[in-house]
């Protein structure tokens, strides 16, 4: 009789390890499965016109997203004149797509200055500066990061996130463009987001 009780015992122990286990495991996968991540938030800087431009520019209307600064030597030159090429490619099409640069070196990138420097790029790609404070909060909402660089005497560069977020026409994020993938790619992702706008 003893040995059967410590059988029986043995069992519930066991079934009752099991239920812990079965509700630690849900417990597990359901904090496991990550809510998507918001990426972006409300745009509310000055373009390179001297005019304040909001997310209410964008209502309806899919758009991109890049930060960078005038002096970078080369990765921000480099996407802009690539998005150029891309708003040349996708012709009429092009006009229901809004490029945004957005400075993360706002100290030097004042409006003239984005003016001047766009000059350069497509005129369709719209420049974007603010304060110090506006230019964080934004890039925090794509998650994006800056910082700068000394480099010697007065001197400094930016660090900074090269992605180039792309946004549905309701603001959500909808994909990357990446500057290695062949243009023919590129071109399609920007079709294919310029393609669920009606007229
Ligand atoms: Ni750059």
């Amino acid at each position: 009789m003893k040995a059967l009780r410590i059988v029986q015992f043995s069992l519930w122990a066991l079934a009752g390890f099991a239920a812990v286990m079965v509700v630690f495991q849900y417990t597990i996968a359901s904090r496991s499965i990550p809510a998507p991540l918001p990426i972006g938030g409300p745009i509310e800087l000055m373009n390179q016109h001297g005019n304040r431009f909001t997310q209410a520019d964008l209502e309806g209307k899919p758009y991109g997203v890049f930060f960078g600064f005038t002096h970078c030597p080369e990765v921000c030159p480099t996407t802009l004149m690539e998005v150029s090429s891309l708003m040349a490619q996708l012709g009429d099409e092009a006009d229901k797509f809004v490029p945004l640069f957005v400075t993360v070196d706002p100290e030097r990138d004042t409006v003239d200055a984005l003016a001047r420097y766009m000059t350069s790029f497509d005129p369709r790609i719209v420049a974007l500066t603010g304060s110090t404070d506006e230019i964080a909060s934004l890039a925090k909402s794509y998650r994006a990061y800056f910082r700068k660089v000394p480099t010697g005497g007065q001197g400094y560069t930016m660090d900074h996130t090269a992605t180039f977020y792309l946004m549905d026409l309701r603001g959500q994020f909808s994909g990357t463009l990446d500057l290695h993938e062949p243009a023919e790619t590129k071109l399609a992702k920007l079709k294919r987001l310029i393609g669920a706008v009606k007229g």
